[in-house]
């Protein structure tokens, strides 16, 4: 099982990329930019990484982003995670990034898209793996601050596939972000939300009636709401899941807690993902073993969970067919 999941061909589509950035590239970076960090070493930083919910991640999380400053910065950490995402047979990954974690301390837009998108274009040509790039909207910040950010963001709408919300969700709802979703989607803009991740299910009704999203990001406590349910499952509505982060942000309290295995069961279209890898320890490979080892998973799972996200992903139909028929070769 271990061999078959280490060369399965993977899709990912929640992969927040500032998430991606290593201790040993904090620390380089800081050094490269002049910044003084907190933390005597990488092994301090390491054990700082003990979280209590969502909000005590992301507290850490946008401290950590402080370093990236220049276009080369952002280009080293999204290259960095394409050779890793590259050596776990990703074909195909849809990257989130945070733009107003970096205007919001001064740094361009500009600065912060480019370094990212050239590095996605160097993985295309160097490292065969595609990709699409999803700008997202604090939620703890105002609407007007993301509609000013969508407004920046237009000038290079050919570089987005859509657009998202995350950090802190209790006590912002997504309806907040209605007028900026709309003027997305009006902007031909694909829309996904995180939802369900600490909030309530209304906040996945939400995300789906005010925001007319895609798919959820997480969206595990849809599970105490059976009409919920039952609309994931009659509308296909694709789930990224998340397992080492719902861990390690005490969503659930084992792996064997966690909820995925009957979701999948129910029929939700169901996909497995990293969301923070460097602040999880674990990137997709990992959070499929995991899975797959707490939970039971079969070949069965691996390959549902597999075609999920081919099916979810926000490519074309002739490069989701290449793509299933890779996995198909594979697996059967
Ligand atoms: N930003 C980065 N990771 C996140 C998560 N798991 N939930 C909300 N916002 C995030
Ligand atoms: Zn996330």
């Amino acid at each position: 099982m271990q061999k078959l999941i280490e060369g399965l061909p993977k899709v990912e589509l929640h992969i927040h990329i500032e998430g991606s950035l290593e201790p040993e590239m904090m620390f380089a970076l800081a050094e490269r930019n002049g910044i003084e960090l907190r933390f005597p070493s990488v092994e301090a930083v390491r054990q700082a990484y003990a979280f209590r919910d969502l909000q005590s991640f992301l507290d850490i999380y946008y401290e950590g982003a402080a370093v990236l400053r220049e276009a080369q910065d952002f280009y080293d950490l999204t290259w960095a995670y394409l050779q890793k995402a590259s050596a776990q047979r990703v074909r195909h990954t849809e990257i989130f990034f945070d733009p107003q974690t970096h205007t919001d301390r001064g740094i361009d837009f500009d600065t912060v898209i480019t370094g990212i998108h050239d590095a996605l274009e160097d993985g295309r040509r160097r490292l065969n793996i595609s990709s699409h790039l999803i700008l997202c909207f604090l939620r703890h910040l105002s609407a007007e601050a993301a509609m000013a950010t969508l407004e920046q963001a237009l000038a290079h709408k050919e570089k987005i596939i859509g657009v998202g919300l995350d950090s802190s969700e209790l006590d912002h709802p997504p309806i907040t972000f209605k007028s900026v979703f709309e003027r997305a989607r009006s902007e031909g803009l694909m829309t996904v939300a995180h939802a369900g991740e600490e909030g309530p299910p209304e906040y996945i009704r939400q995300a789906l009636d005010s925001l007319q999203v895609a798919r959820i990001d997480h969206g595990v406590r849809c599970i105490e709401d059976a009409t919920l349910v039952e609309r994931l499952v009659r509308n296909q509505v694709p789930l990224t899941v998340c397992p080492i982060s719902n861990v390690k942000l005490r969503i659930f309290e084992t792996m064997q807690a966690h909820n995925l295995k009957r979701l999948l069961d129910l029929g939700i279209r169901i996909t497995i993902n990293s969301d923070d890898p460097a602040y999880f320890g674990g990137y997709i490979t990992e959070n499929f073993l995991q899975a797959q080892r707490a939970l039971m998973l079969d070949v069965g799972d691996i390959y549902r969970l597999s075609k999920n996200a081919i099916l979810a992903s926000f490519l074309g139909h002739s490069d989701k067919e290449k793509l299933l028929q890779e996995l198909d070769t594979y697996i059967l």
